[in-house]
């Protein structure tokens, strides 16, 4: 094959999609997540536990796959993630990071 069709071969090739996560399935997802962190990632059972909704959606990624892989250690959240996959992990961070964004807004923070 000479270069000139290698790289009209190349041309023709389908765009790789993008893995974007589904939010859609993030929200069915989402179910066990719940109890802690709220139905949108806001009301946290427990003030220790992080808020995530709003959070970067690449953010979220980042941080479940890390308990995933040990990189970040904690023993509730890589039970959690532990048998999610991949696909399971972008679609929970594209759900999360549509809901309201509560974090970051210290207009409150400091009364009691
Ligand atoms: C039993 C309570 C509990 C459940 C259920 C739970 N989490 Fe968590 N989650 C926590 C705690 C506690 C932390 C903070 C852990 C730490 O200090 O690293 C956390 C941290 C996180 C973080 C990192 C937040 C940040 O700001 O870095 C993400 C993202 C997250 N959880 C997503 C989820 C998702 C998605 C689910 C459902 C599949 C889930 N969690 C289920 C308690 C829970």
């Amino acid at each position: 094959m000479s270069i000139r069709e290698l790289l009209i071969a190349l041309a023709m090739l389908p765009v790789m999609p993008v893995w974007a996560g589904d939010p859609i399935a993030g929200q069915q997802k989402s179910q066990p997540c719940q109890a802690c962190h709220g139905p949108d990632g806001n009301q946290t059972v427990d003030p220790s536990y992080p808020k995530i909704g709003g959070q970067y959606e690449d953010y979220l990624v980042r941080a479940m796959l890390a308990y995933k892989n040990g990189e970040r250690e904690n023993a509730i959240m890589q039970g959690f993630m532990a048998p999610l996959s991949e696909r399971d992990i972008r679609d929970l961070a594209a759900f999360y990071a549509r809901q309201p964004r509560i974090i970051g807004d210290l207009r409150n923070a400091y009364r009691d």
